[in-house]
């Protein structure tokens, strides 16, 4: 029988090759909804790595983005986003990834990020460490802000969280950072934490299956990870903060100033 990670290196493979081949033949993209962008690159490379994943594990539990919902409080659980980045792969920017992630008993167990036009592997197992490309990765060792580049990522949205994202910005730049980075691909902006690129990474909203692989890659290469609100993460859609772990207070003190709070449910008249 094959290791969860040995699936999930083969299921990052035919995802990758999927969505590479759209990218280099092109491919219509449609409205998921306003500024959502979905395209028959994320649907085939979701049923391709579905395929492997079922061929594997039959009786597994699946929560992908486009096509496959599943309970999270399951033993077996593997989270995918078949195609993240999809608004650079729309506006033909080669930075995107496939990221499948297999959890047990709602604890991160193993998962891959794989970049296909790179060629680039970003591989975690609990308890056994980070490797891009076969070497191990570490977070940065610095300890201040003023020492540190920060990413940031924009959930879909035009209104609240937008121009609360926006307000954090500023802070961070009167913090003295030396600069904030939006790539548009919330994996790999969590690979480039675990890397030591930046310091930390911030958003207000992400989902599950944009976060599941990258965050145990963060812990893995000795980060932290939370919510904006220093909350342990949730396996549901939250905000996300992950550092090198010497700057999450202050990146959290900046973050949770901003985060939008949920509105109160309103009152039965
Ligand atoms: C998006 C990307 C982006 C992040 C968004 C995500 P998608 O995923 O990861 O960087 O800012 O919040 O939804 O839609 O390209 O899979
Ligand atoms: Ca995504
Ligand atoms: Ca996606």
């Amino acid at each position: 029988m094959k290791s969860p990670l040995d699936t999930a290196r083969a299921a990052a493979l035919v995802g990758g090759q999927t969505v590479a081949r759209y990218f280099r033949e092109g491919v219509e993209i449609r409205n998921k909804q306003s500024y959502n962008l979905v395209s028959d690159a994320d649907i085939h490379s979701e049923q391709a790595i579905v395929e492997v994943i079922r061929r594997d594990f039959p009786d597994h539990h699946l929560l992908a983005e486009e096509e496959h919902a599943s309970r999270t409080d399951v033993e077996h659980l593997w989270l995918i986003d078949p195609l993240d980045g999809t608004n650079n792969f729309a506006h033909h920017i080669p930075h995107f990834a496939v990221s499948v992630a297999y959890y047990r008993d709602g604890q991160p167990w193993c998962g891959v990020i794989h970049n296909p036009l790179r060629d680039d592997w970003y591989v975690a197992e609990r308890g056994r460490g980070a490797t891009w490309n076969g070497q191990p990765v570490q977070v940065a060792p610095h300890q201040r802000l003023d020492q540190s580049l920060i990413g940031v990522g924009f959930y879909y949205d035009r209104g609240r969280m937008m121009e609360a994202t926006l307000a954090a910005l500023g802070d961070f730049f009167r913090a003295q950072v030396h600069g904030i980075r939006r790539f548009g691909t919330a994996s790999l902006d969590l690979c480039h934490v675990a890397q030591g690129m930046y310091g930390a990474y911030f958003e207000f909203e992400l989902s599950p299956w944009d976060f599941a692989a990258g965050r145990l890659f963060v812990e893995e290469a000795g980060g932290r990870v939370t919510t904006c609100d220093g909350a342990e993460l949730p396996l549901a859609k939250t905000s996300l903060l992950a550092s090198n772990g010497l700057l999450h207070d202050a990146a959290l003190e900046i973050a949770r100033r901003h985060l939008p709070r949920r509105e109160p449910p309103s009152e039965p008249n």
